[in-house]
């Protein structure tokens, strides 16, 4: 059997073909045909034991379903591993003692070996990490959507509502008074919820109190025309005038926000004259700083279940990504920099670079070096994935308030 092709076809599914060819090469140049194969063994065995080593077998893909269950313990070891010296003893007889098999014998054994293995459910062989990366971050895109309630609690938040449900007032427990400084409050759609666990552990020492106030696709700059919004811009700047914030940040993404500037001057557009209004009431309550969230294109939450499948199909990524702009940021971005430019207290922040790829030139909402796991849920809401993406970003700012940003 042609070792090298077989290796090369896997190789190029998880990008290791740069180092292969030199693997090959040194065993060709340097040993006799006889020592060949020991040297392919003992590289097998490194590299096998290393792998091994590795605290958990557990893979990337595991570990994010880890975090989402918002359980802050180690991964759990399995059982699964450290069970094969019966074969690496077969592979170690093979590999120093090579006999070789006729054809005529080795084809049929093989089809028949296939047959057995698809049929006997053994997880580790045929679901082997190789085979299943797409499909692994295919079920993982999908299953961030169904759990998109449960991801959008906070498990240390303490609800002002009755119902158990993931918006209104919440007030962090489990925030130490007395090592504690300010009091830090995010204040936002349901993006303030999806960034909720990662305020908890990014900001949480420095807080002698945390709180975060979220009215469901309402923003708190701007009044959305629809029932449950009419009273939410008032009331964001009710809490935040109970609250009394050292440090306030607005996260919230963009709706009408977004609509085109009709007005020659951007001062009298009716959206920035409300947003200017807001952020001046909203301003007078806080202490030190309001970081405002800047906006990023929204994406069409439907496209999320294809994302996997076009890193997989090798599919034209830019054009993928072009079709996936349900709308583009520049109206909110321009409304959003002006406002802030007028409001002493504003600094913006921003995930564009997160999110948008200057190569291609376009805004990109799945990792396509980790078989396209998403960064949003159908939802548009930040998945796992996606907070681990930004959560520099908020480290940073938490960080600034730490040394006392002013
Ligand atoms: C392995 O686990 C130990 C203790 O559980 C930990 O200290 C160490 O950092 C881990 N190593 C890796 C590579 O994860
Ligand atoms: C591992 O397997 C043993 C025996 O099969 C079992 O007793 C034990 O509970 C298992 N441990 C875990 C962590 O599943
Ligand atoms: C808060 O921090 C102090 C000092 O580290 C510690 O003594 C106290 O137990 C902590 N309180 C809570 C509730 O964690
Ligand atoms: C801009 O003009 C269009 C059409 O004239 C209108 O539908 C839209 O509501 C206007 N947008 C704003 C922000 O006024
Ligand atoms: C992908 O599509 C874009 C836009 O249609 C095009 O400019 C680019 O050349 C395509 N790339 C490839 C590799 O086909
Ligand atoms: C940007 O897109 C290119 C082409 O698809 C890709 O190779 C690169 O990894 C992307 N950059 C980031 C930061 O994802």
């Amino acid at each position: 059997m042609d070792i090298f092709t077989h290796t090369w076809s896997l190789l190029v599914e998880v990008q290791f073909y740069v180092i292969v060819p030199f693997i090959f090469f040194i065993g060709f140049a340097l040993f006799p045909t006889h020592l060949q194969i020991p040297y392919y063994f003992v590289l097998g065995m490194i590299a096998y034991l290393h792998t091994e080593s590795q605290n958990s077998s557990e893979n990337t893909y595991q570990k994010l379903e880890n975090d989402e269950k918002e359980d802050y313990s180690m991964p759990k070891e399995t059982n699964e591993t450290n069970k094969n010296p019966l074969l690496i003893l077969i592979f170690l007889i093979a590999s120093f003692v090579p006999i070789e098999i006729p054809s005529e014998i080795l084809r049929p054994g093989i089809t028949v070996m296939t047959g057995i293995l698809m049929v006997s459910h053994r997880k580790s062989i045929l679901e082997s990490r190789i085979l299943t990366y797409f499909e692994e971050a295919a079920k993982l895109n999908r299953k961030w959507t169904t759990q998109d309630v449960s991801l959008l609690n906070v498990a240390t938040c303490e609800y002002d509502n009755d119902y158990g449900n993931w918006w209104g007032y919440c007030k962090h427990r489990g925030i130490n008074a007395t090592t504690g400084k300010y009091r830090i409050m995010t204040i936002g759609n349901s993006y303030a919820a999806s960034h909720g666990n990662l305020f908890y552990q990014e900001c949480g020492h420095l807080a002698i109190k945390l709180s975060q106030v979220t009215f469901p696709a309402c923003e708190p700059l701007h009044t959305i025309p629809r029932k449950s919004c009419v009273y939410s811009v008032a009331r964001y700047e009710k809490y935040v005038r109970d609250e009394k914030p050292d440090y306030l940040f607005i996260i919230s993404r963009f709706g009408l926000i977004g609509n085109e500037i009709n007005t020659t001057n951007i001062e009298d557009d009716s959206i920035f004259i409300e947003m200017k209004t807001q952020i001046k009431k909203i301003s007078d309550s806080v202490k030190y700083k309001i970081f405002v969230m800047n906006q990023i294109a929204r994406p069409k939450g439907e496209m999320v279940h294809k994302m996997a499948e076009v890193v997989k199909e090798h599919k034209n990524l830019t054009e993928f990504d072009i079709a996936n702009i349900d709308k583009y940021p520049k109206f909110a971005r321009l409304r959003y920099e002006k406002m802030v430019s007028g409001c002493p207290k504003c600094e913006l922040f921003d995930y564009n670079s997160q999110f948008f790829n200057e190569t291609t030139g376009t805004w990109r909402f799945y990792d396509e070096r980790n078989s396209g796991l998403s960064y949003i849920n159908q939802q548009l809401h930040l998945t796992p994935h996606g907070l681990e993406l930004i959560r520099p970003v908020i480290r940073g700012l938490c960080r600034r308030i730490e040394k006392g940003i002013k």
